[in-house]
């Protein structure tokens, strides 16, 4: 490797002219001998120092994405099939493999495993399907485990990723929505999963209480161990239907978060229901672009059959669900 050999005293300012004239090789290491620095250059300029045939470390280049670790070990056309990233919950990384490069999935879980020292299992990605949005997820490669510890927003969530929906792309959103919350305030999160609304926001607000419904008795399991495992005294968890259990709560809420965008729409006369004077809504639904007066339109129409008023304050696009079709949450004022 070509290097130009610098006292070290003079190593700062010479480093600087290189960077400045783009004559560094940065894809090689400097090294250092005795008092002088060999610095890697892509060729030689006037300079008075020496210049020097060294052998000298190249650096390992950080792969960005998936696509980008298996550039060099798949077909330009196989790259194209495949997504750009993998959706990491903690220790578990789930990968989709395309039909076209199913015979390939051990051999590219195997490189995927070496994105990020974190990942200990790769895991192939299903379809969110049934009441309970759960997904099948094959094991690929790694340890054979399919228990996720996860952090967030100043909490960990433990879940099983193939019995309880999670996504850890909704981070932001939730970091979103905790800043809205104002202290004393009563929360109530309808389809509560594992507890990643509910444990945001008792660790993050002053919200007074935050009460949970979730059907799937997997995932009301884990907002339990989540709310241990947290340190949080102001959750309480219900398992079961939001029909039949909110109908049965006690009292009623400043906040009311809707995190079931496939048929949340359902759900709105009795989360109506539920409402206080000037309660705040989190819908949450998937739209395609441009088409987002659709969930407004149902919002209304709920609210006129249960005689309040409503007003929009905030559409909000979380992450994006198809070609052109995103998770929107739509905030809403009810009077
Ligand atoms: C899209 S997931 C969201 C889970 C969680 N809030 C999160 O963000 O990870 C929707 C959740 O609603 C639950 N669910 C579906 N229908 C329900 C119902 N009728 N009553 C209560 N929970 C329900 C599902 O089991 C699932 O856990």
């Amino acid at each position: 490797m070509l290097s130009v050999k610098v006292p070290l005293k003079d190593a700062q300012k010479e480093k600087k002219n290189l960077i400045a004239k783009n004559l560094l090789d940065k894809n090689y290491s400097l090294k250092k001998e005795k008092d002088f620095v060999y610095f890697p250059v892509k060729e030689k300029y006037k300079t008075s120092y020496k210049f020097e045939e060294k052998e000298l470390k190249e650096k390992e280049v950080k792969a960005t994405s998936i696509k980008e670790l298996l550039k060099n070990k798949l077909s330009k056309e196989e790259l194209k099939n495949l997504k750009r990233s993998m959706d990491t919950i903690g220790n578990i990384g789930i990968i989709e493999i395309p039909l076209e490069l199913e015979e390939k999935k051990f051999f590219i879980a195997k490189e995927a495993l070496k994105f990020s020292p974190q990942v200990k299992t790769i895991l192939k990605k299903g379809k969110h399907e049934g009441v309970f949005r759960t997904q099948e997820l094959e094991f690929l490669e790694g340890e054979k485990n399919k228990i996720a510890t996860y952090k967030e927003n100043n909490i960990i969530l433990i879940l099983d990723v193939e019995k309880v929906y999670f996504s850890p792309r909704l981070s932001n959103e939730r970091k979103r929505v905790n800043k809205l919350i104002k202290k004393g305030e009563d929360v109530l999160v309808m389809f509560s999963g594992c507890g990643p609304y509910t444990c945001n926001i008792s660790k993050n607000t002053e919200a007074k209480s935050i009460t949970g419904v979730e059907i799937n008795p997997e995932g009301h399991k884990y907002a339990e161990i989540n709310k241990q495992k947290n340190k949080l005294n102001n959750i309480s968890n219900y398992n079961g239907d939001a029909k039949e259990i909110l109908p049965k709560l006690e009292k009623n809420f400043d906040r009311i978060i809707m995190p079931l965008p496939k048929s949340a729409a359902d759900f709105l006369n009795v989360a109506i229901s539920k409402a206080k004077k000037g309660c705040i809504f989190h819908f949450y639904d998937f739209r395609i672009e441009g088409e987002e007066q659709k969930s407004v339109d149902d919002i209304k129409e709920a609210c006129e059959k249960a005689k309040r008023e409503s007003k929009v304050l905030d559409i909000v696009k979380c992450c994006q669900s198809g070609p052109k079709e995103y998770r929107i949450c739509v905030d809403f004022l009810i009077e």
